[in-house]
């Protein structure tokens, strides 16, 4: 199947494996290796099969659709700051005064008549197979297991189509769908997303909802899916506005929903909204598992495709993987829509090492005391920005936000416990570290001022250092600082851990004239010398209400939290490549690691 899709990777190159895999485990085990590779790309798996069922199917599997930035480029048509710059100019738009400045504003206008998605009369292309309601079974589908410990197989790169009761509301998200069995999937829409939202109405007025999944067709639908639009915005709006072109919708076969014609699959159906099913586990996004929890489950009434589909799907997991590509376009397109809710804001950052939700960085040009703090409080307080629990800010003087390492220093030189704040807002339902589900604690540095003048640390060697604090604790296995050269180096010990930290820490205060910032991780599972998986392990664990202390030294407490800890919920476990699935795919020639590129992304535990 070579499509629009396709011709928009023809200039790049992109691996087909002929190779019979299977669909649990293998197949996704192979996109995501390539996926952390540099330069990856998209790949084609022709002869996908499922040894557990005895199925092999009859269309391919593609994955890593936005492998790289060079290919989301592709995909928009155009660079996503272009998307932006235009985003902008609509916000700015004014009425215009005088005939040149009419004429020269009706290009722009008449061009906003591409946005509104059309509603064709017609059936479409993905509706060339009609599968009704006795002959539906999912199990014809490549539906993935990802790992190990998944609950089940799962769509993961499903358009989720779904309108308000009344019906003057669509939508289109990205949520991931489980497969209970022949007819059935589970609704992962979570709590605060729009589909979540409608199905609250359907509830209260005790009727079915129409739900309608689409995969495949013009890769950016799901960039759409995942776009976080403001609630009561249809997805397809942005998707006309790149495009410059009307998204060419049909209608369902068995219910009122609209989908794109060109999509290659299209599962219609109704969630019930008095049933509820367990969920997951799922290795997700975060590169935890996320734990089983009650979701709606739609019942399928019919399946419908093109004559020859493409099932599309993704892994998520442990950072780098296809969602950091999808962020990025994600994080640029936004820039402009978040302006006018805090209009000195430069730009930002939303790292994938940092789950986007877990840390962003931002430059802003501050007009008085306050200014970053009332920013913060502005993110932290809408949308799906509001999930972000660590905020740094920086002016208008600090390096670009992609300068990492000249960036950090800039931040630690500027860094101390009065420009540090915590509060407690509303987290991702992912988030696991909260002491409770949806609420948590929120971190704001403001880094915007001047240098900090205190300059009074008394630097040790890493393993000076260690040896004093062994002296304290023995089951400080192994230290590491890093930015030495700021006013603030950060200190990362690896432990092993039997009690609460803040035990710990309590006893290091006698060490605080050699200790600026203390970074608490488990020995288990973490390589201190690896910066990138630090940063997602640390903002990934730390809520900073419960796990920061900022007297007499900065410290973070990111180790696993369990009953000694006063924890009461279930932490879960990392996601973690099956080894003698990687050993199989290694043997074949189908991927090409070593132990240095498994502990680099921490593919299996150590
Ligand atoms: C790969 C990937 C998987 C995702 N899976 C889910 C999911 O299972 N549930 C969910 O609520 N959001 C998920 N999201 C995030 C949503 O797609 C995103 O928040 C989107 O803006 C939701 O749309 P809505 O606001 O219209 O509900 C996922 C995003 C990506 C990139």
């Amino acid at each position: 199947m070579i499509d629009a899709r396709c011709s928009a990777m023809a200039q790049r190159k992109w691996k087909i494996i002929d190779e019979p895999l299977d669909v649990e485990l293998e197949i996704p085990h192979v996109a995501y290796i390539e996926v952390k590779t540099d330069d990856s790309v998209p790949i084609l798996f022709t002869n996908p099969i499922n040894k557990s069922k005895g199925i092999e199917y009859d269309m391919p599997v593609l994955m890593n659709i936005f492998a790289n930035k060079a290919l989301t480029e592709k995909i928009f048509g155009k660079h996503p700051d272009d998307v932006a710059e235009g985003i902008e100019e609509l916000l700015k738009l004014k009425p215009p005064k005088g005939l040149k400045a009419k004429l020269t504003m009706l290009p722009k206008l008449f061009s906003l008549k591409n946005v509104f998605p059309k509603r064709l009369k017609f059936k479409g292309e993905c509706q060339e197979i009609i599968i009704p309601k006795e002959e539906v079974d999912l199990d014809t589908l490549p539906i993935l297991k990802t790992w190990e410990e998944d609950g089940g197989a799962f769509i993961t790169m499903g358009q989720v189509y779904t309108q308000s009761l009344d019906g003057k509301m669509q939508n289109l998200g990205m949520y991931r769908l489980q497969q209970y069995d022949k007819n059935h999937l589970g609704m992962h829409w979570q709590i605060h997303k729009d589909a979540s939202h409608f199905f609250d109405q359907y509830q209260r007025a005790g009727k079915k909802m129409p739900v309608t999944i689409a995969i495949g067709g013009d890769p950016l639908y799901i960039w759409c899916g995942q776009a976080p639009m403001p609630h009561g915005m249809f997805e397809m709006l942005l998707y006309g506005f790149v495009r410059n072109k009307n998204a060419q919708l049909v209608k369902s076969i068995s219910n009122d929903i609209y989908i794109p014609r060109d999509v290659d699959i299209v599962i219609e159906g109704f969630v019930d909204p008095t049933l509820t099913e367990i969920e997951g586990p799922f290795g997700d996004h975060t590169g935890y598992y996320t734990l089983k929890e009650a979701f709606p489950v739609m019942e399928v009434e019919t399946i419908t495709m093109k004559t020859n589909p493409v099932f599309a799907a993704t892994v998520v997991g442990k950072p780098p993987l296809e969602d950091k590509y999808m962020g990025w376009a994600t994080e640029r397109v936004f820039l402009p829509m978040l302006k006018p809710m805090t209009p000195d804001l430069i730009d930002y950052n939303m790292p994938e090492n940092g789950v986007f939700h877990n840390l962003i960085l931002a430059k802003m040009k501050t007009l008085y005391k306050g200014h970053a703090m009332q920013f913060m409080h502005a993110f932290w307080g809408v949308g799906q920005m509001s999930f972000v629990k660590h905020a740094l800010f920086v002016g208008e003087d600090a390096p670009k936000l992609e300068e990492s390492h000249a960036l950090a220093t800039h931040i630690l030189n500027r860094l101390s416990p009065k420009r540090i704040f915590i509060t407690k807002g509303i987290v991702d339902q992912l988030d696991h570290a909260s002491p409770e589900q949806f609420v948590g604690g929120k971190l704001g540095v403001d880094a915007t001022g001047d240098e900090i003048k205190e300059d009074n640390i008394k630097l040790l060697l890493d393993e000076a250092l260690l040896a004093k604090i062994q002296k304290i604790q023995p089951r400080v296995k192994a230290l590491k600082q890093y930015m030495t050269e700021t006013k603030n180096p950060l200190c990362v010990i690896a432990v092993e851990k039997k009690k609460s930290q803040q035990k710990l820490i309590k006893k290091l205060e006698e060490l605080s004239a050699h200790i600026k910032v203390l970074i608490v991780v488990d020995v288990a599972n973490n390589d201190i010398n690896n910066p990138y998986m630090l940063i997602w392990r640390v903002t990934n664990n730390m809520d900073a209400n419960r796990d920061v202390t900022l007297s007499p030294f900065i410290a973070i407490d990111a180790t696993n939290k369990s009953k000694v800890d006063g924890f009461k919920r279930e932490w879960p476990g990392d996601t973690f490549c099956t080894k003698s699935v990687l050993d199989n795919l290694q043997k074949k020639g189908l991927i090409d690691i070593d132990e240095k590129f498994i502990k680099k992304f921490g593919l299996l535990p150590f």
